[in-house]
């Protein structure tokens, strides 16, 4: 799994803040993470983004670690259907994540903590659109509570 441990909490206290870890497809939305990021567009600084060579890449284990370590959502971004480099990388990350939807929602967490996006590496405006999106519903969903403290979040995203 690509290293959780480089990524730290946004907020170690105060008013609930979401932590949302992000699987940003290489050749594409973690461009366009980067393209907003020069284009001084401005996202919530909510999400701890992990570089995936495709998002087909993105194991169903790597969301439930990241949920089980404390993430309160998980965002997935790749490339447009048809424009994946690797062919069908995205559609069997589409495949994965309505499996993993059906199983998070029988387990209780609600929909909202869990998404897949296709944004390209020219869509600064939609990484920006969509991540405090996503923020600002998992905030009003408050914390995913699977008993797992905020410092050990900290300390394993460190
Ligand atoms: S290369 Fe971007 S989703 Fe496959």
């Amino acid at each position: 799994m690509p290293e959780l441990v480089q990524i730290s909490s946004p907020v170690e206290e105060g008013p609930f803040e979401p932590r949302i870890v992000a699987f940003f497809c290489n050749w594409c939305t973690y461009l366009a993470a980067d393209l907003a990021g020069t284009s001084r567009l401005k996202y919530a600084p909510n999400i701890r983004v992990i570089r995936v060579m495709c998002s087909g890449r993105v194991d169903p284990q790597f969301i439930l670690d990241a949920l089980a370590k404390g993430a309160d959502g998980v965002l997935i971004g790749g490339c447009h259907p048809g424009d994946c480099h690797y062919q069908e990388g995205n559609y069997k990350a589409y495949r994965r994540v309505v499996v993993l939807k059906r199983m998070l929602h029988d387990w209780g967490i609600e929909e909202d903590r869990f998404r897949l996006e296709w944004i390209s590496a020219a869509e600064g405006d939609k990484v920006r659109t969509v991540v405090n999106d996503m923020v600002e519903k998992v905030r009003a969903l408050g914390p995913l509570k699977l008993g797992v403290p905020q410092e050990e979040f900290a300390e394993e995203m460190a």
